[in-house]
């Protein structure tokens, strides 16, 4: 039998903290999104409920454009699991982005959370694209000698904010690059969503000081709360280690406590980070193509 669902209200909220207290080794990240995500009018938290009308599972869809929708935070109760509610909850939210006009549906996986891909290859997604986390703490709180140990880089190597004249010859040398083929074209422009790079991507982060330049190559990076966020990165195998080296160097311009780059998997750059003392962590990008109903 299908499960209950709605859409979420603020008076979940209790429910889907006490849902979501445990979910990782670390927490959860849905309660600290809980405003942003019941205010935002591009996307939806669904529930499934019990008898009581309380939560016992959630997801959550957002349309990052016109035909791109995001999926995350899929939660089902520990007592409920393996009974179809996720795969419930999923579908309904795609659903929802259908009928907002997305192609396309795409959510990323923790390399370790076998449930999760289970569940997702199940509704039909397949992955597109394997990512890198990588992490490390900048000044004080350092403890990784290797990389720039202290010492910035010279001059020539260093970023400095491009002009957004820089984003076309950046935007096509990345579109040539394996880097973009292995990203099929994604990157996560906050926090944990993926949606398709586009040149006007590169001339807004230009606008905000956040599009960097220098002899290594092209990034887009900044702070976020104690983190210097890279988000996007275009370097060749001969310059990815020094690229890696000044984006150290520039996140230590910050008061940040950890660098932290989100990085499409292909050898030599996710090797290059681990030179800089990064740990990495793997990521998956998984796809469904969303049909529109045969008129
Ligand atoms: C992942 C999660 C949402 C799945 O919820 P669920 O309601 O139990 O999933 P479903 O019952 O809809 O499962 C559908 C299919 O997914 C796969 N699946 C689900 N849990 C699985 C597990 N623990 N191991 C392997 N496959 C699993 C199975 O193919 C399952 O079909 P089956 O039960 O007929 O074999 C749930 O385990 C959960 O809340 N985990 C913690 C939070 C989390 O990891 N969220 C996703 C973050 S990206």
């Amino acid at each position: 039998m299908p499960f209950l669902t709605r859409p979420a209200t603020e008076a979940d909220r209790a429910a889907i903290r006490d849902l979501t207290r445990h979910t990782f080794s670390w927490g959860d990240y849905v309660m600290r999104n809980w405003d942003e995500w019941m205010a935002d009018p591009a996307g939806t938290m669904l529930v499934a409920v019990d008898t009581e009308d309380i939560a016992i599972g959630l997801t959550r869809i957002s349309m990052l454009s016109s035909t791109e929708a995001w999926v995350q935070a899929t939660r089902v109760h520990q007592e409920h699991r393996r009974q179809g509610m996720a795969h419930q909850l999923v579908d309904e939210a795609i659903e929802w982005a259908r009928d907002r006009g997305a192609t396309v549906a795409r959510l990323v996986i923790e390399g370790w959370n076998s449930a999760s891909i289970g569940h997702v290859e199940r509704l039909g997604f397949r992955k597109v694209s394997d990512w890198m986390m990588a992490e490390r703490g900048v000044g004080d709180s350092s403890p990784v000698p290797e990389g720039n140990g202290g010492q910035r880089v010279r001059g020539a190597e260093r970023l400095r904010p491009a002009p957004g004249a820089e984003a076309d010859p950046a935007f096509m040398s990345w579109q040539r690059s394996p880097l973009a083929r292995a990203a099929r074209g994604l990157f996560p422009p906050r926090g944990w969503r993926w949606r398709a790079l586009e040149v006007d991507d590169l001339r807004e982060s230009a606008r905000a000081s956040e599009f960097l330049t220098g002899r290594p190559g092209w990034a887009i990076g900044g702070v976020s709360n104690d983190t210097f966020e890279v988000r996007w990165v275009e370097t060749s195998p001969d310059d990815a280690y020094d690229l890696a080296r000044s984006l150290v160097d520039a996140a230590s311009d910050h008061p940040v406590e950890r660098l932290e780059a989100k990085l499409v998997d292909v050898d030599w750059l996710t090797q290059a980070f681990r030179r800089v003392g990064c740990k990495l962590s793997g990521l998956h990008v998984f796809e469904r193509a969303i049909n529109r109903p045969v008129e």
